[in-house]
């Protein structure tokens, strides 16, 4: 088994990764968690291809498990079904000594992981990442939250999970669709701290490939992000580098209504402008777009979007909440495998999309 250790200030906890690990997942929780009551947090899809799986696992080993199973997507993370979660877990007669599980996509994670952190001011919990997305980023990191109908994110808390246990055979029943939203992210991580990963990503054959090595992949882009997670838990300074070619995805997803870009997709469009512009602006070495331009195709992701008005976009970042008064910090890549951010005043966004 893979392991790695997130050392934060306040808190150390481990990140396990392991073909299989789901079938043993009640003695992996018996090692770091002594009480007896379990509740698990998951959505219909998860549910129906593990969450038996799970709760045998789980009962085997001595515990007793409740399920609350969600509708699957991103209108779960909303407030609505906050609250009925929060009185899911009251009627299950939670306390502070029980153990919330996240088991699935981001969706599942950020919702679970936001109710643990307010519920009866904190439960602890524990992330089961199932969607790759959810393996290589949102499981890791303590960012959890839920959604308001002005925007994404927007109540959300900084909490982290007791442990993260990711079993990489679970991605084979996510679909193509959400494989490739995923792989968005892992070409994120090697674009910018990472150049072996992304000559690893230009390697590989096709999806199956991707599979046959994905538990190494998993393991390098959960290690850039604990590294760069320790040095900047708050994302006040390097944690900004993960939203490498976001700026630009936030506002298309937003433009589109979520509804025609998946996230990954709409990053993908991001990095690859971001950087085709930085390249002509000198900042960034010759040749990079072409290569992320490439790899984006490569794994069934678009690299542009045709007859996007500019005007609405820049409207969209200029409210996105990452943007800090009269100036962005947007983030280019020196040349791939190094980024760097870049403080530039908000009118200037134009040279940049
Ligand atoms: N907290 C963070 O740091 C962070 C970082 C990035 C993204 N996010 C959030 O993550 C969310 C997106 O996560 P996501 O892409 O995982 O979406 P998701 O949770 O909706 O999962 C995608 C789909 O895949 C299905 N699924 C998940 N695992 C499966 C499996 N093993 N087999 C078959 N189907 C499976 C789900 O039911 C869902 O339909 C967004 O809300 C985003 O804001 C959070």
């Amino acid at each position: 088994m893979n392991s790695i250790v997130v050392n934060l200030s306040h808190k150390t906890y481990p990140i396990y990764i392991k073909r299989g690990l789901i079938n043993e997942i009640g003695i992996e929780i018996a090692k770091i968690y002594t009480g007896k009551k379990v509740l698990i947090i998951t959505d219909e899809n998860v549910n129906k291809l593990y969450g038996k799986t799970v709760e045998i696992s789980l009962k085997i080993s001595g515990f007793n498990v409740d399920t609350i199973v969600l509708e699957p997507g991103e209108k779960s993370k909303s407030v609505d079904v906050l609250l009925n979660v929060y009185n899911d877990l009251l009627d299950f007669k939670v306390t502070r000594g029980d153990l919330i599980i996240a088991l699935g996509g981001g969706v599942v994670g950020d919702l679970a992981g936001f109710a643990a952190s307010t519920l009866l001011r904190g439960i602890p919990f524990v992330q089961i990442p199932t969607s790759l997305l959810a393996q290589v980023d949102s499981s890791i990191g303590g960012k959890v939250a839920v959604d308001l109908a002005r925007g994404k994110n927007l109540i959300g808390s900084f909490y982290h999970p007791q442990a993260v246990f990711i079993d990489p055979n679970v991605l084979k029943t996510l679909s193509k669709t959400f494989l490739h939203d995923g792989l968005a992210e892992v070409i994120k991580y090697g674009a910018i701290k990472d150049i072996d990963l992304f000559l690893k990503l230009e390697s590989l054959k096709d999806d199956d490939d991707v599979l046959a090595n994905i538990d190494n992949i998993i393991y390098q882009c959960c290690n850039i992000k604990k590294d760069i997670v320790e040095i900047d838990e708050k994302d006040t300074g390097d944690r900004m580098m993960l939203n490498f070619g976001h700026t630009l995805g936030h506002s298309i997803e937003k433009y589109f209504n979520y509804e025609k870009y998946t996230h990954g997709e709409a990053v993908g469009i991001g990095m690859y402008s971001i950087t085709r512009k930085s390249e002509e602006l000198g900042l960034t070495e010759v040749g990079s777009a072409e290569r992320i331009k490439k790899i984006l195709i490569k794994y069934n992701l678009p690299y542009e979007v045709l007859g996007l008005d500019r005007d609405k976009i820049l409207q969209a970042i200029s409210l996105d909440k990452k943007n800090d008064k009269d100036t962005i910090n947007i983030i280019l890549l020196k040349k791939l495998g190094n980024a760097f951010i870049k403080n530039i005043n908000s009118s200037l966004m134009n040279d940049y999309i």
